[in-house]
């Protein structure tokens, strides 16, 4: 499998508090069964999270990638990007890390916000080339309200990551049915595990794949945990059935 929404670099947001977390989260996930990890720290400067592609954030970077190689992980760069007007400019100048390098950036949206704003950044994003993948919609309150807005991210040629904790229930009732909504609308590209530490948001991903394989068949649970992520890394287009939009 692969896990391509981590905060596993230590120390450079509410993730990893240390590499001896950032070690243990690695050794999770490889138990797991996961071979490839995305390290998507925040890039929300609102929040105090300005990890910009810069010379210290890098370093981090490649001391864990060093320590994961000898643990048999790949680890690939990526960023959480929070939504901002700004982002497609600060993608074309390398200041923020799309996933793998390629065209697809891990990007997000405040709880609540405004959809029409969402299009528009969305858009933006999509006019300059790049191809937003989009964290946890289920989590958003105005997608549980009205999962709609997600079918038409989903047509305009976005992609959907899933967490593992809504699946399983972990943040509450109303994200787990809104993730097997919008899993059976066609509209998930992957799952990730979101992973922030060794306690609660773990970097597991096996529970959450044999319950998408129960409900969904084990062919989809391998597109949704290995053969999209797999894809996003390469630059391919995503797969999956035509999503069918919810009224
Ligand atoms: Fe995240």
């Amino acid at each position: 499998m692969l896990d391509l929404h981590t905060h596993v670099i230590p120390a450079v947001d509410d993730g990893s508090d240390s590499i001896g977390t950032s070690l243990s989260m690695l050794r999770t996930a490889r138990e797991d069964g996961v071979t490839v990890v995305a390290a998507t720290p925040h890039f929300d400067r609102a929040s105090g999270y300005a990890n910009y592609a810069y010379d210290e954030l890098e370093s981090s970077f490649l001391r864990l990638k060093y320590e994961a190689e000898g643990m048999g992980v790949r680890l690939v760069r990526g960023m959480e990007i929070m939504a901002d007007e700004d982002v497609p400019d600060l993608l074309d100048e390398g200041l923020l890390w799309t996933l793998g390098g390629t065209k697809y950036f891990l990007t997000e949206f405040r709880f609540e916000e405004d959809p029409e704003y969402c299009m528009r950044y969305l858009g933006l994003c999509l006019g300059r080339g790049y191809m937003p993948v989009i964290a946890h919609p289920e989590r958003y309150m105005f997608i549980q309200r009205d999962p709609q807005i997600a079918y038409r991210w989903c047509r305009t040629g976005c992609g959907l990551q899933i967490n593992r904790g809504s699946l399983l229930g972990r943040f509450g009732e109303q994200a787990r049915l809104t993730a097997m909504r919008l899993i059976s609308h066609g509209l998930a590209a992957l799952v990730s595990s979101d992973a922030h530490g060794t306690h609660r948001r773990t970097a597991r991903l096996a529970d959450a794949r044999d319950l998408v394989s129960e409900e969904f068949g084990g062919d989809f649970a391998h597109l949704l945990f290995t053969r999209n992520p797999s894809r996003i890394l390469e630059g391919k287009e995503l797969l999956g059935f035509e999503p069918f939009p919810f009224n």
